[in-house]
């Protein structure tokens, strides 16, 4: 999957929690179109009860228990107003009958409690919602920085592993010492260009800085293509041993025992303008067991 990809899902990612978040907030701002529940302050309460009592005296039915709806019942004992004792004297008979029922009072409306909660309950979610979504967004651009990979400087990408004069002059000699590259994990052997045809690494952009009599180069990747051990250099034999189960290899990478099913893999090489050899540790290939030997090994003793 390439970086643009990666990149263009975490921000779709990122967008769909945002507009999740948005949505979840606006979805819940709606008043309860029930009876008036969760915690109310004692203030809103009390005017709750007193605008009950005010109804119930403007003509209400006297011989109702009107209760305030609430959920939790120890909080607020004033809430309930009972109005209806048993020797509640009969009203005279020539009292002028009660007047109808207010219209204003007929009608569904939200009382200053519920507006109250409904508009603290908004704000509390939008807040809510808006460091939920900060905290999630971060969160995932935190795991797509982690996931984004280097474009400079690691592994992965190509990796400048000196001038060509330097690194044939530390590694040619009488016999060879292949230089380490840390930051590549490769290791740095010479190969002659005139033995590619017929060798396991022929057509492969294995090969830099060779012809024109001097020696080209060749970057191995330290792992062990058996179960992935950092495999050393012997110089005495003059080849890779890996200590874990013996898999052996010559300078060239090439297989020549153990339970290792190919040759070592490596790395694509060139030679950048100003004559630095440029290992791509993005391109690695692998290579089959190699049938033509362009090295002899061992030309002395193991190392394991
Ligand atoms: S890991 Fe190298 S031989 Fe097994």
């Amino acid at each position: 999957m390439s970086p643009t990809t990666i990149f263009v899902i975490g921000i779709i990612a990122a967008a769909v929690l945002a507009s999740a978040g948005v949505f979840v907030v606006a979805a819940r701002r709606e008043p309860s179109a029930g009876p008036i529940t969760g915690d109310l302050e004692e203030a809103a309460r009390r005017g709750e009860a007193e605008a009950r009592r005010a109804a119930e005296a403007g003509g209400g039915d006297t011989g109702t228990v009107a209760t305030l709806v609430r959920e939790d019942e120890d909080t607020a004992p004033d809430a309930e107003v009972v109005a209806a004792p048993d020797d509640l004297a009969p009203a005279p008979a020539d009292a002028a009958p009660p007047p109808g029922p207010d219209p204003l009072l007929e009608r569904e409306e939200i009382s200053r409690a519920e507006y109250a909660a409904t508009r603290r309950k908004f704000l509390n979610r939008a807040v809510l919602g808006l460091f939920g979504g900060a905290f999630l967004g971060g969160q995932a651009l935190a795991y797509l920085a982690f996931l984004w990979p280097k474009l400079r400087g690691g592994f992965g990408t190509p990796i400048n592993a000196g001038t060509l004069v330097d690194i044939r002059r530390e590694i040619s000699g009488e016999v060879i010492v292949p230089k380490f590259v840390a930051a590549a994990q490769a290791w740095i052997v010479p190969f002659d260009p005139t033995q590619l045809p017929g060798s396991s690494f022929e057509g492969l952009p294995v090969v830099a800085g060779g012809g024109g009599g001097e020696v080209g180069l060749m970057a191995l990747w330290q792992r062990c293509v058996h179960l992935g051990c950092r495999v050393p250099e012997c110089v005495p034999s003059q080849g890779f041993e890996c200590p874990c189960h013996g898999s052996r290899y010559n300078f060239h990478g090439e297989y020549e025992a153990g339970p290792a099913p190919r040759n070592l893999d490596r790395f694509e090489v060139d030679v950048s303008e100003t004559g630095d050899l440029i290992v791509n540790t993005g391109a690695i290939f692998q290579t089959a067991r190699a049938k033509k030997k362009t090295i002899p090994y061992p030309q002395g003793p193991s190392c394991i």
